[in-house]
């Protein structure tokens, strides 16, 4: 069975401060986009990467994919994105060749997700899980508040869930491709990430163990992070 992994990286990145769309940033001197794409190519379950570049940045992105070494056995397609996320991803699938079943869901905004993170993932869906999320325990408690009417003003907290059945979801999530595309045809309203959609098809996800270097590089301090997982993996 054939594996292809969508890389969304059409967004802006404004919660990282003003300057190139997010995934053009660079990290340890190279742009977080192609490090993402090396995190999928290096597994070796994955053949094609479709990259969704920003609207107006197919080329920009293609020249630097370019000028970039990547895996031989790895073939890349970019194509553009959209306003959000989701239409990035559906824009994703819909360039996908025939032949790959497995498909796999990867931000660019997670560069440095390991190997066997991703390793595990498309394993879950070889053994039958329509879509496969790789997760972790939270380290905080979690609280639901009744948002503020003004930005800063204190919140009415109404309740506090179980920390120890809440997990952090991160990507690549992995899918059953006719399974993936089925929930992007029916569902329409935004959610924040792709097995959500699933689940509301009413399949099980299931969780597999995430990795703490799967972060996703959000605000400033991520990028901090980012350099010094980075040079200490250089050393
Ligand atoms: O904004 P957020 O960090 O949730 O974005 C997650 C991923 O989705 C990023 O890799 C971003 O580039 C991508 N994205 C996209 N198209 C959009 C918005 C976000 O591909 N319109």
């Amino acid at each position: 069975v054939r594996t292809a992994a969508v890389i969304p990286a059409a967004g802006r990145g404004v919660r990282l401060g003003p300057g190139a769309p997010k995934a053009l940033r660079a990290l340890g001197g190279t742009p977080m986009l192609v490090h993402a794409v090396r995190a999928m190519a290096d597994s070796r379950a994955v053949s094609l990467v479709v990259v969704v570049a920003p609207p107006d940045g197919a080329a920009e992105v293609t020249s630097l994919l370019d000028a970039h070494a990547l895996p031989e056995r790895t073939d890349v397609l970019v194509v553009p994105g959209g306003e959000s996320r989701q239409e990035s991803v559906k824009l994703g699938l819909d360039a996908l060749p025939e032949g790959y079943d497995i498909v796999l869901v990867h931000d660019a905004a997670r560069p440095l997700v390991p190997v066997d993170t991703v390793d595990a993932v498309v394993e879950a869906v070889r053994d039958g899980a329509p879509a496969v999320v790789p997760a972790l325990p939270l380290a905080d408690t979690v609280k639901q508040v009744e948002p503020a009417a003004a930005p800063g003003d204190p919140e009415p907290v109404v309740a506090t869930p179980d920390r120890s059945l809440l997990r952090a979801v991160q990507t690549p999530q992995g899918f059953d491709r006719a399974t993936l595309v089925r929930a992007h045809e029916t569902v329409k309203h935004d959610v924040t990430d792709d097995a959500g959609m699933v689940e509301q098809l009413g399949l099980t996800v299931v969780a597999v163990p995430g990795h703490e270097e799967a972060f996703k590089v959000t605000r400033p301090l991520d990028l901090v992070l980012a350099e010094a997982v980075l040079a200490r993996r250089r050393l």
